[in-house]
């Protein structure tokens, strides 16, 4: 047996999102889902009630050896009408912010995870030529709310939200349009621009970064030229233009990952397609790839900034992958930091079973378990064996 220590100081914990587990939201998604949009049938709802379970879930964290945890502000809820604040939203989050520190756990705070405040959509949403100011005015006033947090992520995956709901049209505002998604990368590297300085302005000790979704792209066919060209056109567009339209505006890079994905040029119409390298598949349909682990953090080393793995996991319901993936994705993360890549943290994606956006509750991400009609936890034995890793800071294989 062969124990891997990681770096003193290194963060373990899990992330969750407003939307996805407080439940009792008012926003552009809730309204969407009341079109009857979720594949499953359902709607965010009461969601996993984190809002009112908050303590104890963090109690659970706790337990499990976690020393950091993600969550996210709802914009929705700071800021029901423009200019108008709800100060005892505010007042909320820093009761969370106070669970989290009394429990030793630092907070990983999101300012935007997908959700907009109906107003804001209503408006234009993030073609608006105002979104970027909209949004530094309410990021201004929740980091002068939130003194005690040091680490924050200004938005949450924009490549990915940019491309389903603007070129995909897969989520709401469901636009198909090439410009008008390139006009949403726009708006927010300006936004986020904007709101690392807010930050900054009331903390200027903060660090301040954004979480980015980094996949893996390998060309479907090595010998292909054009499977090739494609494969690092994704990349460019994909997992690097965020970062290089914000990277003075970066104190760290928050990666998201989950897939490797194989890109096939099949013709003129279907430029882009994406499928599985013959991996097993999670519940989603994902490829199990951890080595993509390795190859994603000594990409986005070349821009020499600490990295934070902000989401990593799966959807599986049984449990029968998720210890195994996690041990062999920590495994890579190890390698890859004792060849000099500087990752400080690792947040596993989700702390809780929840509600997977366009997916509804099929799809179950969490280290606990949630049965969603007692809100009842349920401690995965995967979760138990990451405790292990997260208390003694080291993994044995
Ligand atoms: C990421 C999202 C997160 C969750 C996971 C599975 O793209 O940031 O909210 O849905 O995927």
């Amino acid at each position: 047996m062969v124990a891997l220590k990681f770096p003193d100081g290194f963060f373990w914990g899990a992330s969750t999102s407003s939307h996805q587990v407080e439940g009792g939201q008012h926003n552009d998604w809730s309204e969407w889902e009341k079109l009857g949009k979720i594949n499953d049938g359902t709607q965010s709802g009461r969601a996993v009630d984190h809002w009112y379970r908050y303590a104890e879930d963090f109690d659970i964290a706790r337990s499990l050896g976690h020393n950091a945890h993600r969550f996210s502000i709802e914009w929705s809820r700071i800021e029901p009408q423009p200019g108008q604040w709800n100060e005892a939203a505010l007042a909320h989050y820093r009761d969370v912010v106070r669970a989290l520190r009394e429990r030793g756990m630092e907070p990983f705070v999101t300012l935007w995870h997908f959700t907009n405040p109906v107003w804001f959509s209503a408006s234009g949403g993030w073609e608006s030529a105002e979104a970027p100011q909209q949004f530094e005015r309410y990021v201004e006033r929740v980091a002068r709310a939130l003194p005690d947090v040091t680490y924050w992520m200004t938005l949450n995956e924009p490549n990915v939200y940019a491309l389903l709901s603007y070129l995909v049209g897969y989520w709401p505002p469901e636009v198909k349009h090439w410009r008008r998604a390139l006009r949403v990368y726009q708006t927010m590297a300006q936004a986020h621009r904007l709101a690392y300085a807010a930050i900054k302005r009331a903390d200027p000790k903060a660090s301040v970064g954004m979480a980015n979704s980094a996949i893996n792209y390998v060309p479907a066919r090595p010998s292909s030229f054009l499977d090739r060209w494609m494969a690092r056109f994704c990349d460019r567009w994909y997992n690097r233009w965020f970062i290089e339209h914000t990277i003075n505006e970066l104190d760290f890079i928050g990666v998201n990952h989950y897939v490797r994905q194989g890109i096939r040029v099949r013709s003129l119409r279907h430029p882009i397609v994406t499928e599985p390298r013959g991996e097993p598949l999670t519940d989603y349909g994902w490829g199990i790839c951890p080595e993509a682990m390795g190859k994603v953090v000594r990409s986005m080393w070349r821009y020499r900034k600490p990295l934070y793995i902000t989401e990593n996991g799966l959807a599986d319901a049984k449990d029968q992958w998720r210890r195994e993936v996690l041990k062999n994705v920590l495994i890579e993360l190890h390698k890859a930091i004792s060849g000099g890549v500087d990752v400080r943290g690792y947040l596993h994606w989700s702390l809780l079973d929840n509600f997977e956006w366009r997916e509804g509750f099929a799809m179950r991400f969490g280290l606990v378990a949630v049965d969603f009609t007692t809100m009842e936890r349920t401690v995965r034995e995967s979760a138990k064996w990451f405790s292990g890793v997260c208390k003694n800071n080291r993994l044995e294989t």
